[in-house]
């Protein structure tokens, strides 16, 4: 069975608190529910984590280097500068797929650029919390 990390960067522990008229209602528990339930019927094993840390997010993208098959990633705002991530996603070798609950390029020019995109499979935007379960699907079936 695949093993798939679900990682979320910094305020996203806020959902359905931070600004609901761009992230919507469901909190982060909501998320992880939701995801939880598609990686049951894609018979893929799932984790967890969430850090509002850098460096912690790196740790966790080093062990999963060896603990899974793939990432779905949400950086937060990390996304438009965070060369030490994008690092660390190119040095794992392991497809990270990068999610944004919001279209990031509906928003302000500084959330138009995604300094990890080149080293991630894929992106996934503007989709709501469903990017995530789009995102699992897509490496499931990798
Ligand atoms: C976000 C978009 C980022 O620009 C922002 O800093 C976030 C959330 C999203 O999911 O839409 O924290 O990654």
């Amino acid at each position: 069975m695949k093993r798939i990390l679900i990682l979320n960067g910094p305020n996203l522990n806020l959902l359905g608190i931070r600004e609901p008229e761009i992230y919507g209602t469901d909190g982060y528990d909501a998320l992880c529910r939701l995801v939880q339930a598609a990686a049951d019927e894609l018979h893929v094993e799932v984790a967890f984590a969430q850090s509002n840390s850098e460096g912690e997010l790196i740790d966790l993208l080093h062990r999963a280097r060896t603990e899974h098959d793939g990432v779905v990633f949400n950086a937060g705002a990390y996304t438009h500068y965070s060369y030490a991530l994008r690092d660390a996603i190119a040095a794992i070798g392991i497809p990270v797929i990068e999610v944004h609950i919001s279209n990031v390029y509906a928003r302000e020019p500084f959330r138009h650029e995604s300094v990890i995109a080149p080293v991630c499979a894929g992106q996934i935007c503007g989709l709501g919390t469903q990017g995530y379960v789009l995102a699992l699907r897509a490496l499931a079936e990798r």
